[in-house]
């Protein structure tokens, strides 16, 4: 059996990215395809979707959408098969998908993201003739319209998947928005819409769609709670039955160290020594002239979800047993001043890259010895997944999809020969120096610390499994509707 979905996303990889989200989407059509899914994304048309898209053709034009002029615009970019909410005066902006240039958020982004989802479940309800979605997956509070869309408007909707990336973006509005969503009143109850007094566009979706996917199976269990809830917990535990807990997969073409063309020599486990050449090629960049330890690396948001304050407070001490740290992030200001003066404290020891880079993210994976993510709570986290397949041993704190993930270095671990990474619970300076101190320790012995490198480059994390899971998961929603309605 062979059907057709809809993903409905506001980033995509590689068209347009903040974050995991971006490089989850990008490969979810792939993934599911071998298992007969046709998974085409949806996508507001950002300028740089709009100029990516090769042969766009015009196939909806909407007069008024939330009073505007809209259109939906599809068209292939990088082997994808996208369909952008072209809306000009919602999308066509200087600054972040989310944020303007200063990094405000838009204030009309209930505007756009509801348009979002209510194009989605336009499409779905069959207003393009050459395309009719049998399902819908919504992803984060941005697509978590489109299941609600689906649920209080008119006929039979097709049933939804609502993923939650990151439940600490709960995508809050004034209650003043609700009669401009064009929604039918009992939508605005606490079994609806309604949320805190407002509106919550991932409420919204967690409420409506027919099933819930978070992306490893500990973070499942984790949003249970009131700690990592973050006050959605009451909805998730009250839909139990229908939550799953599925791991991201990682794309082993774009993250390959075997030929990665951003590294400055690729390697494979068979040939772990070139990775020095990328090792000096980082020294050189971060200008890491301290001799002989450890390079320890960030690729990171720089946000308290990533604990980067308690990275920051370790600092000192981590170039005090002898570790090097090159970080590569950006985001709240204060943290990027507190790493930039840990950086004027220890010439040699710490280089620091605020910003977004791409290729240089590959090469720190790519000749670091090991990636630090002290993350308070991760979702999944697929700066570990990288690191493991590129022999760049994660330090990371035991949460979410961390702990999924990563096998702690303890000694029965080692002496069974599967460790795979250092994992420490308490996400503190002390917690995290202490993991540091055993990283560094098994550095010094070469055997140890290979065995560490060559069984996290073996662990597949592909999206083999999870492609199947999502695509088991879209059947058994489709199926029976279709024999309830025969
Ligand atoms: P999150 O989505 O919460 O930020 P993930 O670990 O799932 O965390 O994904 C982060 C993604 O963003 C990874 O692909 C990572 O390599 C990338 N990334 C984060 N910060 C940077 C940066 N400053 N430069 C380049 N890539 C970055
Ligand atoms: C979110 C989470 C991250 C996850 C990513 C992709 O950004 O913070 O843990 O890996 O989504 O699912």
């Amino acid at each position: 059996m062979t059907f057709q979905a809809l993903s409905v996303v506001s980033e995509v990889y590689p068209l347009i990215k903040t974050g995991g989200l971006a490089d989850v989407a990008g490969a979810l059509p792939a993934a599911v395809a071998p298992h007969g899914v046709e998974l085409l994304t949806l996508i507001p048309g950002y300028p740089p979707v709009m100029k990516a898209l090769a042969q766009p053709r015009i196939v909806h034009r909407f007069n008024d959408l939330f009073g505007t002029e809209a259109s939906l615009v599809r068209g292939t970019a990088s082997g994808l098969e996208v369909i952008a909410l072209d809306a000009p005066s919602l999308f066509a902006r200087e600054g972040g998908p989310y944020s303007d240039a200063k990094g405000a958020d838009w204030p009309d982004n209930w505007r756009r993201f509801g348009a979002l989802g209510l194009a989605a479940a336009e499409i779905a309800r069959g207003i393009l003739a050459e395309y009719r979605p049998q399902l819908v997956h919504a992803h984060d509070w941005q697509g978590g319209m489109a299941p609600a869309y689906l649920r209080f408007g008119e006929g039979h909707p097709v049933p939804s998947v609502m993923t939650v990336h990151n439940i600490a973006f709960p995508g809050w509005f004034p209650p003043e928005v609700f009669p401009a969503l064009l929604l039918p009143p009992e939508a605005f109850t606490i079994a609806g819409i309604e949320y805190f007094g407002g509106v919550g566009f991932l409420k919204a979706g967690l409420q409506t769609a027919d099933a819930i996917t978070t992306v490893s199976p500990t973070y499942a269990q984790e949003i249970r709670s009131k700690e990592l809830g973050m006050g959605l917990e009451g909805v998730i535990v009250e839909r139990q039955d229908s939550v799953h807990g599925i791991l991201n997969g990682i794309d082993t073409s774009t993250w390959n160290p075997s030929a990665d063309t951003h590294l400055a020599v690729p390697y494979d486990a068979k040939a772990l020594a070139q990775r020095e050449h990328n090792k000096r090629a980082i020294e050189l960049g971060f200008r890491l002239t301290a001799q002989g330890g450890p390079i320890f690396c960030v690729v990171s948001r720089l946000t308290s979800q990533k604990g980067m304050d308690v990275l920051v407070e370790a600092a000192d001490a981590l170039v005090a047993m002898g570790g090097r740290l090159a970080v590569l992030g950006s985001g709240d200001p204060k943290l990027e001043t507190a790493f930039k003066a840990a950086a004027a404290r220890h010439p040699g020891g710490i280089g620091v890259r605020i910003g977004y880079d791409e290729p240089l993210s590959h090469l720190l994976q790519g000749g670091s010895d090991a990636i630090i993510i002290p993350s308070r709570f991760e979702p999944c986290g697929l700066t570990q997944l990288y690191g493991l397949r590129y022999g760049c041993v994660p330090v990371a704190a035991r949460t979410g999809g961390l702990a999924d993930t990563i096998i702690d270095a303890n000694e029965a671990a080692l002496a069974a020969g599967v460790a795979t990474g250092f994992l420490f619970s308490e996400v503190t300076p002390e917690g995290l120096i202490a993991a540091l101190k055993r990283a560094v320790a098994a550095y010094g012995h070469r055997e140890v610390w290979r065995s560490l490198q060559v069984h996290g480059m073996k662990a597949d994390f592909s999206w083999k499994r999870s492609g199947r899971a999502y695509a088991e998961l879209y059947k058994s929603l489709i199926m029976p509707r279709r024999s309830g309605r025969a």
